[in-house]
């Protein structure tokens, strides 16, 4: 249950390789962890199914005031914090993040003065799912037993050999959340300067790493910041939330038996399969012509791609993988949208189920908005919501911190992205043509929303809502936003109806 095949992994069964048994999303994958690993998380679980606030003191660190400026990553402050070299932006769910074009300005409007602001965030980069490792390896194997004459521009393929690992952050990884820490400090510097978020976490290894390595960046800032009042100790308080099956967990979906195992679980992958059959067939000539006898299937011919952010990502400074080089621009953008295809019709507004996995999340980001008592009967645990412990309704800052499926059916459950028309499975769109929704503009490693709530001298009688994905402001849907794509507060909630009538989750015991 801990090595839950999270992103990617194929929810049909028609074009994955691996018997059937281990296709099942909920599958233990044969995953190799040391004892001590399994050990601690069995601990850290146990803790937080008591509903115990964890103190995150199991792992010291050093002092951060000593540590130079972050390098490895490619979104530091220095540049930006976005990640530069343009390839990277079209890799889909596996693209590092970057700061995505905002046609309304980012900046905080003046006049105004941001008073709430949540985060929901994406681990950091990983190395492949276990199932996919497993692949990875055999599909490098067969290339090296079948070619002998390499390609132009192939060779190096003779002499690479496959060594990534399974499921876990990566360096380049750990490195993007502590930045995304440094920069969620810095935008919200008047609120962070003088309390730190209430943290939740998904329990999946690598969720809980990435939590604590974002609030090493956001505790680095604070220690840099003179006007701070550094009070709180560190490392902070986390609530860790079980992945477990029958753990309501708004951070991780499984519950929902209709989505998990009916015939909905296949949508995403049947829309891929067929914007495979189009955009994939002259990128397998061009790879077979490349590496005779290796025999590449269209499913071959995106593993071979894979191999470029995973290999990028596995490099502690996110040096571009040779294997990025073997395909154009106009082949990156065909793989982007097959990974768009598979989050829409598999997680987001194309699933009829998709929407409904974000409810519990939305309804607690409603409560915390208003400072009322959650009410939802979907994935929000009673126990949990309706302590002041587990879940405050007076904090001014929240992060919490998931996969990238969860947040894609939080964003269907705001209706973030309800003016997107329906998603063609056989000709590609851009993601300025899709309105913004595509997975690399939306849930790239280390992705995050941010929703703010705003006063301002000009609308004075009641608070505003924003929320950004990516740095990219989304005009809020069905509630009369401004130009600058805020509604007020309760016009918001009031759009949310979908969410506070449950979503359709009547349907998920069906
Ligand atoms: C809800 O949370 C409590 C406290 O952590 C836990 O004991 C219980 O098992 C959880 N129940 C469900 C259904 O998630
Ligand atoms: C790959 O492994 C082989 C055998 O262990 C080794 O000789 C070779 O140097 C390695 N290649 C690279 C690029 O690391
Ligand atoms: C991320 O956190 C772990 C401890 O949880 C730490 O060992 C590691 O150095 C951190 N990574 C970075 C880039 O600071
Ligand atoms: C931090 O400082 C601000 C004013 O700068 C003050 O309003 C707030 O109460 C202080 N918080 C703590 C915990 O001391
Ligand atoms: C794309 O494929 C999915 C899954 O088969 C299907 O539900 C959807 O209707 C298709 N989209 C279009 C626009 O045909
Ligand atoms: C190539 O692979 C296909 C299946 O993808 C198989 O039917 C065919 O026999 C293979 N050809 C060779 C020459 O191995
Ligand atoms: C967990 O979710 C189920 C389904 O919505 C609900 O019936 C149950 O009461 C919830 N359990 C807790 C502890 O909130
Ligand atoms: C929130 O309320 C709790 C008690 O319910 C209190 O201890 C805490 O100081 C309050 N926090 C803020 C930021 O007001
Ligand atoms: C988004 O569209 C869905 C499906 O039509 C609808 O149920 C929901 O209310 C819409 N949400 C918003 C905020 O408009």
């Amino acid at each position: 249950m801990f090595n839950r095949q999270r992103e990617w992994l194929p929810r049909s069964h028609k074009y994955s390789p691996l018997p059937t048994a281990a296709r099942s999303r909920n599958v233990q994958a044969p995953v190799s962890t040391t004892w001590t690993e399994q050990g601690r998380r069995h601990a850290i679980m146990k803790l937080a199914m008591v509903g115990v606030l964890v103190v995150v003191a199991l792992f010291p660190w050093p002092a951060m005031r000593q540590q130079s400026p972050p390098t490895g990553s490619c979104d530091t402050a220095l540049h930006g914090f976005t990640c530069l070299p343009e390839i990277s932006h079209s890799w889909g769910q596996y693209s590092p993040f970057y700061s995505v074009n905002s046609d309304i300005s980012r900046s905080t409007p003046k006049g105004c003065e941001v008073t709430f602001a949540q985060v929901l965030s994406r681990h950091g980069a990983r190395d492949p799912t276990a199932s996919k490792t497993a692949i990875y390896s055999a599909l490098v194997q067969r290339i090296h037993d079948r070619v002998t004459d390499y390609g132009k521009g192939y060779g190096f393929i003779n002499n690479y050999n496959y060594t990534l690992g399974a499921d876990e952050l990566s360096p380049f990884g750990q490195q993007e959340l502590v930045n995304s820490g440094i920069k969620f400090y810095k935008r919200y510097q008047h609120l962070t300067r003088q309390a730190v978020p209430f943290l939740r976490t998904s329990g999946q290894n690598r969720v809980v790493e990435s939590a604590r390595n974002w609030t090493q960046g956001f505790h680095q800032s604070r220690l840099e910041d003179k006007l701070s009042n550094e009070t709180d100790a560190f490392p902070y308080d986390m609530l860790i939330l079980p992945e477990d099956e029958g753990f309501n967990n708004t951070l991780s979906h499984a519950n929902c038996k209709a989505f998990e195992d009916g015939p909905l679980s296949s949508a995403g992958d049947e829309a891929q399969t067929a914007w495979l059959q189009i955009f994939a067939p002259p990128i397998a000539e061009k790879l077979n012509q490349n590496l005779p006898g290796a025999n590449l299937s269209l499913t071959d011919t995106i593993f071979m791609m894979d191999l470029c952010p995973f290999n990028t990502v596995a490099d502690t400074n996110g040096r571009i993988s040779p294997f990025c080089g073997l395909f154009t621009r106009d082949e990156w953008n065909g793989y982007d949208y097959y990974q768009t295809l598979g989050k829409w019709y598999g997680y987001g507004n194309g699933n009829p189920l998709g929407a409904t996995q974000g409810v519990g999340f939305v309804n607690e980001l409603i409560a915390r908005l208003t400072g009322k008592a959650v009410v939802d009967q979907t994935t929000t645990n009673a126990t949990l919501d309706g302590s002041r412990d587990t879940f405050p309704l007076n904090r001014s800052l929240y992060a919490d911190f998931s996969h990238d499926n969860d947040m894609v059916g939080v964003f269907a459950a705001l209706g973030l992205y309800n003016a997107t028309e329906p998603l063609s499975n056989t000709t590609k769109a851009s993601p300025r043509e899709t309105k913004g929704f595509s997975s690399s503009w939306t849930v790239p490693f280390a992705a995050r929303m941010y929703v703010e709530k705003m006063t301002c001298d000009d609308a004075a009688d009641e608070e505003l809502v924003r929320i950004l994905v990516n740095d990219r402001v989304i005009p809020l849907q069905n509630c009369d936003a401004d130009t600058l794509g805020r509604c007020k507060l309760s016009r918001f909630v009031d759009s949310l109806s979908f969410a506070r009538a449950g979503g359709n989750w009547g349907q998920c015991s069906a």
